[in-house]
């Protein structure tokens, strides 16, 4: 047998969730016995969500990179754990084998300590997309340093907020990017975020795209030079070693930064054992992993989706895993195709937004391209539309490769309601059924569960999860209050997710998205106060009010109404300036799709926005907008309507 906790059958999966349900900690304390430890925990289990205080296998000790890399090494030295695809399809392909990886990740841990990076120290990770990010985060996980891995889309003072929070001393970066026709500055962007800091000691620089960039010295080290130096302490006689820091298995193991409702982004907090078995499991299940696949997930390594299924949950599972480095348009929109065909991919997971934005381009990108190794399909991110599942189902994956719908979050870790590939069924638009272990339920504003049923026997409500899962968040960085009052405290004892959801009567869940003032936008959380914080930076903008509207490939649009009471250069020219604030204080991928100019916001006379209306206006809604009754001033909506871009 490949794995021996890999459900195999719909029977299997209801036996081993019910086992899940009824005695938790003999079913996840079995499963852990297959991991590499150095000490046995003491105790599988304590928890409580009023702290909140979650801890798995307590007492345990263990490296996270032992079992990623070091348990593979007898049996499977030689085979490729990353497989690198660059953003120029005529340059080099990389296959780094786990003898490979062994070495880059203990030369890169020695590298860290040569640099005075201790355990428990916060690392943040800007790079794009080459192997050496993957070696950035392991190497930190080696030693125990905490990695905070940054989105290469994120400003210069989005990293110095994130800096800041997370008290890092030590940056990794790249010279630039590359992605598509560009060349992202990344250096150029992080000494940006330095400028005025004296808490960073040391950054060290990957050359990637040998874009001319600044060094200070003192500060600033090549990637290059310290590897070559640190290769003479990890390497004697032929043999590599770095020891691993021994761990606990509640200890920190990463930060990554994600919008909530709240203008500034929350650390979320992942710990070691946990983490590591929760995207082990839902890896090997989920995508029905099998030992010499080829794994491609298409996400960057700058959000939790690369952190859990391109790096720790297939390396943790042996298995290969596909890293690209460019983006699905790029030299044409066949190129994920041609990844496919190139490297015959077998499992394949991105996000719906890339196939909508594939589909627009019909059915000539895939033309001739041979997609015959594919077995199995997956989405993650937001919710999939039918439309596209059936496209992706039908021309990708030929009716033959079961399509898995992936609901999970940044502070889930992994999967967590999802069918299994051809294990479980599927249904068109509905993640359907919970992993082994997790216990969702639906409850109304009052935290109440729902159990009426509609016409159709769907009960809707707000998604809340009743116990911990291994891989649940432990906190938010340096504000343990802040993780308590927004994940814990809004219904007592449960743990809400922020999205709606369906159940149908075979009990599959479907998720209908955010309910609270969170937007996805190409499978990206943006919080709508964080982009309303940045507008409000603009000189000339009063006051603004930010919410989502149906988009066609991006899932959500943002559209910001804004007053503005000095249009410098027209108000052409005072669209781009705000534009380009949105960039500098958040990045691009915040930038408003629609800014409406407006000479008031609907307010109540306790001077709160209504938002439900700005949503109607923004959806187009051409009916009635709702009671304008308790509003201060009902003429401003008739206006705005007007206005309606
Ligand atoms: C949404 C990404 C519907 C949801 C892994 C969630 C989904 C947010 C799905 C988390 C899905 C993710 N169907 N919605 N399969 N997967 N979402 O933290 O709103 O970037 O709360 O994690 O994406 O986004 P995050």
């Amino acid at each position: 047998m490949n794995y021996p906790y890999q459900i195999k059958s719909y029977e299997q999966y209801k036996a081993d969730y019910k086992k899940s349900i009824e005695q938790p900690e003999a079913f996840w304390a079995e499963i852990a016995t297959h991991f590499t430890w150095r000490k046995k925990w003491d105790k599988v289990l304590e928890w409580n969500f009023t702290e909140p205080k979650i801890e798995w296998f307590k007492g345990g000790k263990l490296n996270i990179t032992e079992n990623c890399i070091d348990r593979h090494l007898a049996t499977m030295g030689d085979k490729p754990a990353i497989i690198w695809e660059p953003n120029n399809p005529e340059e080099r392909v990389r296959i780094v084998t786990y003898n490979r990886l062994h070495k880059r990740v203990c030369q890169f841990a020695q590298v860290l300590l040569n640099n005075g990076v201790k355990k428990g120290d916060r690392v943040c990770i800007y790079m794009g997309m080459v192997p050496e990010l993957a070696y950035a985060v392991l190497g930190c996980a080696r030693i125990g340093a905490i990695h905070s891995v940054i989105f290469g889309g994120f400003s210069a003072q989005s990293i110095a907020d994130r800096l800041d929070d997370a008290q890092a001393e030590f940056i990794v970066t790249c010279d630039g990017a590359y992605r598509g026709e560009k060349v992202i500055p990344l250096k150029s962007v992080i000494d940006d975020a330095l400028v005025g800091n004296k808490t960073i000691k040391r950054v060290i620089v990957y050359t990637r795209t040998r874009t001319p960039i600044s060094m200070i010295k003192g500060r600033d080290v090549w990637w290059e030079d310290e590897m070559e130096y640190a290769e003479h302490q990890v390497e004697k006689d032929g043999i590599v070693s770095l020891p691993a820091v021994e761990m606990d298995a509640e200890d920190p193991l990463f930060i990554l930064y994600t919008s909530g409702s709240t203008g500034k982004p929350k650390g979320v907090v992942h710990s070691t054992a946990g983490y590591m078995i929760w995207t082990n499991y839902t890896f090997i299940n989920t995508f029905q992993y099998n030992k010499g696949d080829v794994h491609f997930c298409t996400a960057d390594i700058g959000w939790i989706t690369g952190h859990s299924y391109i790096v720790y949950g297939p390396l943790s599972a042996g298995a290969t895993s596909l890293m690209f480095e460019g983006i699905p348009t790029y030299p044409d929109a066949g190129r994920f195709w041609d990844i496919v065909e190139k490297h015959k991919v077998n499992i394949l997971y991105t996000a719906p937004t890339a196939i909508r934005s594939l589909m627009s381009f019909g059915l000539v990108p895939l033309g001739g391209k041979d997609l015959s190794s594919l077995k199995i399909l997956g989405t993650v991110g937001e919710p999939i539309n039918e439309e596209a599942w059936h496209w992706y189902d039908e021309n990708v994956g030929k009716k033959k490769c079961p399509i898995v719908d992936t609901w999970w979050q940044t502070e889930t870790g992994g999967c967590l309601i999802t069918n299994l590939a051809g294990v479980t069924p599927a249904k068109p638009s509905w993640a359907t059924l919970p992993m082994p272990g997790v216990q969702p339920i639906l409850v109304d504003e009052k935290g109440e569960e729902v159990t009426e049923k509609d016409e159709n026997g769907v009960i809707k409500g707000n998604l809340c999860i009743k116990a911990p899962w291994p891989s649940i968040l432990r906190t938010t960085y340096g504000d343990h209050e802040r993780c308590r009052t927004n994940y814990f405290a809004t219904y007592p004892n449960l743990y809400f997710t922020g999205d709606g959801a369906l159940k149908d009567e075979e009990g599959f869940y479907r998720i209908t998205g955010r309910v609270d003032d969170v937007l996805n936008v190409s499978g990206h959380r943006i919080g709508t106060a964080e982009v309303e914080n940045a507008l409000n930076m603009h000189s000339g903008i009063v006051e603004s009010a930010v919410v989502g509207y149906p988009h066609d490939i991006k899932g959500q649009g943002i559209y910001a109404f804004v007053i503005c009471n000095h249009f410098h250069g027209g108000e052409e020219q005072t669209r781009k300036d705000i534009l380009q604030t949105i960039t500098r204080v958040i990045g691009a991928i915040a930038k408003p799709d629609k800014i409406q100019f407006v000479n008031g916001l609907p307010k109540t006379r306790s001077g709160k926005i209504m938002r439900r209306i700005l949503r109607k206006i923004a959806e187009g809604e051409t009916g009635s907008i709702g009671d304008t009754s308790t509003l201060l001033d009902p003429n401003i909506v008739d206006d705005i309507v007007q206005g309606r871009l």
